[in-house]
């Protein structure tokens, strides 16, 4: 089964791929398809967002189509940036700016509890949805640490490794992340999905 990825993201679709091909389950972009469906992400939940973008390049290719959506919650600033991670502080900001603008609205804040969420979704032209989600604990660091990921990783520390997440092996984070245990998730669901649907011989 091929499933097209709601997504421009090459290093997204790598990490698909590289746990969804053990169950003989093929990730294409959706550009590989001739394919650039860019949805609003109007859902007011990480899940949401996920069906939106999957269910739009469902609809656009008659293919099953899997999409994610993931962000940073922080307790302390009640949830936020959450689902607007990408977009914290406003469009003019990379990313070592909106770390920096939450570190500074973290500042003198003792609760630092916070989690990486992840949501997937996938649709097929059956109408029938498969979803997973996957959450990686951690706390707000006082200063980031690290070169490696992307995002907010160099502030999100893991006690436990006392490292930050920009401080792991890309092989290592995939171990632990929100991403990974989504992923890992999914294709439990794919698995079982694939057996429920095999004919009995
Ligand atoms: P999206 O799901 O790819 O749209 O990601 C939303 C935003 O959440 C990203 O732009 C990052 O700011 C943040 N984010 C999601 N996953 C990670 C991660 O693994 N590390 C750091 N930041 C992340």
């Amino acid at each position: 089964m091929t499933l097209v990825l709601a997504s421009q993201n090459q290093k997204k679709l790598g990490e698909m791929q590289e746990i969804l091909s053990h169950l003989g389950v093929e990730v294409v972009l959706q550009s590989a398809l001739g394919v650039h469906v860019d949805v609003e992400e109007t859902g007011q939940t990480f899940a949401e967002n996920a069906w939106l973008k999957a269910h739009a390049v469902m609809q656009e290719t008659g293919q099953p189509a899997i999409a994610d959506d993931s962000g940073l919650v922080v307790d302390a600033l009640g949830g936020a940036p959450g689902i607007y991670s990408a977009r914290y502080g406003g469009e003019d900001l990379d990313d070592v700016g909106r770390y920096r603008l939450l570190l500074r609205n973290m500042e003198g804040e003792a609760n630092r509890a916070c989690r990486f969420v992840c949501a997937i979704a996938c649709c097929f032209p059956d109408g029938s949805v498969l979803t997973a989600e996957g959450i990686c604990e951690g706390v707000v660091g006082d200063a980031p640490r690290g070169e490696g990921g992307f995002g907010y990783d160099p502030i999100f520390f893991l006690p436990e490794l006392e490292r930050s997440m920009a401080e792991l092996t890309p092989m290592e984070k995939h171990n632990i992340s929100h991403r990974g245990n989504a992923l890992r998730q999914f294709a439990q669901k794919m698995a079982a999905r694939a057996a429920e649907m095999k004919p009995e011989r």
